[in-house]
């Protein structure tokens, strides 16, 4: 075989070794917020192929616009405006490759090396990553059931601007929050929105689970409350279609689109999956949304009662409403970081909580996902996260 090309000092200085990101499965998977399999709607989107491609499938030969197919953009902020009560239209967004290319792009156009980034205390790890990536400084604001504590907010960002630090963004997932599972209520937002506007502080808001909700009251978005352009909304189509459809967009005030969009590469995303989700957005989403919510409450409850009945008291959780997960709290000094590959290696698999804290703390927690298993998996799989606990020694079920 011929001597392979050595790249070696050709990197850029940026550049870093991030791997092919192999997904790896273990035989009881919990650990990534997979949308449930079994409702995919996948005849209705062969439909939405072919009915968008005989209509509109030769326009695949040009580049679409820049901000992606106006169709779909108008038929989100149509959604947005009857779901989030936003008032948005398709000028105010962008589509893009999934919602994690739109923080990645808002990151990059708002942070500078050393700027800090408020955070919940746990935080879904995408985000944390790509603020690690860009230099920001993560500091984490505590929370409790109802979500950030305003207090704690306020608190934080004085201190850090009398260290002399640039606070830049809030970035919070107000709807299901991922990790921890909470929804923050109407009265918690309301008073963020006060706190940050006190500092002038843009909050940034992921949410990408408020669809997902299958008990109690939607709680209205961030964008909704603020009529200034200082919030800036993501959503995505993962967790309502599927990731692999890659479909996310970005709303924000006109300089900030434009700004964050100047990190855009490869152009407008896809119009073959653009032009097919907005061919499903006609006929019936909320149908399909629906469906999976039935199915995901099912798994909830399974999950719940699996918990019950397999760890005693001394580990606890709250049970949330919607979403793809569930956090776990086991007694402080357990160390669910130290054995997580081993207990891969053993069949089951989960994020432990020091991935999603800032700080790195937090190993005593998990999130098991219930999205994607079947409820015989989540009892099986359940049953043997307590048993190889412990075995192991990490924890007596
Ligand atoms: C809170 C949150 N935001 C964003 C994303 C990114 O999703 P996507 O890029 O698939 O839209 C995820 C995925 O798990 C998430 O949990």
């Amino acid at each position: 075989m011929a001597d392979q090309f050595n790249y070696g000092d050709l990197f850029s200085a940026d550049s870093r070794d991030a791997g092919p990101g192999a997904v790896r499965h273990s035989k009881y998977d919990f650990a990534v917020a997979y949308p449930d399999p079994g409702t995919l709607p996948l005849e209705e989107l062969i439909d939405a192929v072919r009915t968008g491609f005989e209509r509109e499938g030769k326009d695949l030969a040009y580049y679409s616009s820049p901000s992606g197919d106006p169709e779909l953009r108008k038929l989100v902020a149509e959604k947005l405006s009857r779901e989030r009560n936003m008032t948005v239209t398709a000028d105010d967004m962008v589509l893009t490759s999934g919602s994690g290319e739109a923080i990645g792009i808002v990151i990059q156009a708002l942070t500078n090396p050393g700027d800090v980034v408020l955070v919940e205390e746990f935080v879904y790890l995408g985000t944390l990553n790509q603020l690690r990536r860009y230099g920001a400084d993560c500091v984490a604001i505590k929370c409790d059931d109802d979500g950030l504590i305003p207090e704690d907010l306020d608190k934080v960002i004085t201190e850090q601007k009398a260290a002399g630090k640039k606070v830049k963004y809030l970035y919070t997932i107000p709807a299901f929050q991922n990790p921890m599972g909470w929804t923050m209520s109407l009265e918690r937002r309301k008073q963020v929105l006060e706190v940050t506007g006190k500092h002038g502080i843009p909050v940034f808001e992921d949410d990408c689970y408020a669809d997902l909700r299958f008990e109690g009251e939607d709680v209205t978005s961030f964008h909704s409350l603020d009529e200034t352009g200082r919030v800036i909304y993501v959503g995505s189509f993962s967790k309502i279609i599927a990731p692999g459809m890659r479909m996310g967009y970005l709303v924000a005030s006109k300089d900030v689109i434009a700004r964050a969009w100047s990190f855009k590469s490869g152009g407008a995303v896809s119009q073959f999956t653009a032009l097919t989700i907005a061919e499903f957005m006609k006929g019936n989403i909320n149908r399909h949304i629906e469906e999976q919510n039935q199915a995901l409450i099912a798994k909830r409850d399974a999950m719940v009662a699996a918990l019950g009945e397999n760890f005693g008291s001394a580990v606890t959780w709250t049970v949330p409403q919607g979403g793809l997960y569930m956090w776990i709290k086991f007694p402080e000094g357990t160390d669910l970081a130290a054995v997580q590959e081993e207990v891969f290696e053993d069949g089951v698999s989960y994020y432990n909580g020091s991935q999603f804290s800032p700080t790195g703390e937090g190993s005593n927690y998990v999130r098991l996902c219930f999205g994607h298993p079947t409820i015989e998996t989540i009892r099986d799989g359940v049953a043997e996260f307590a048993k190889i606990l412990d075995q192991r020694k990490v924890f007596p079920a």
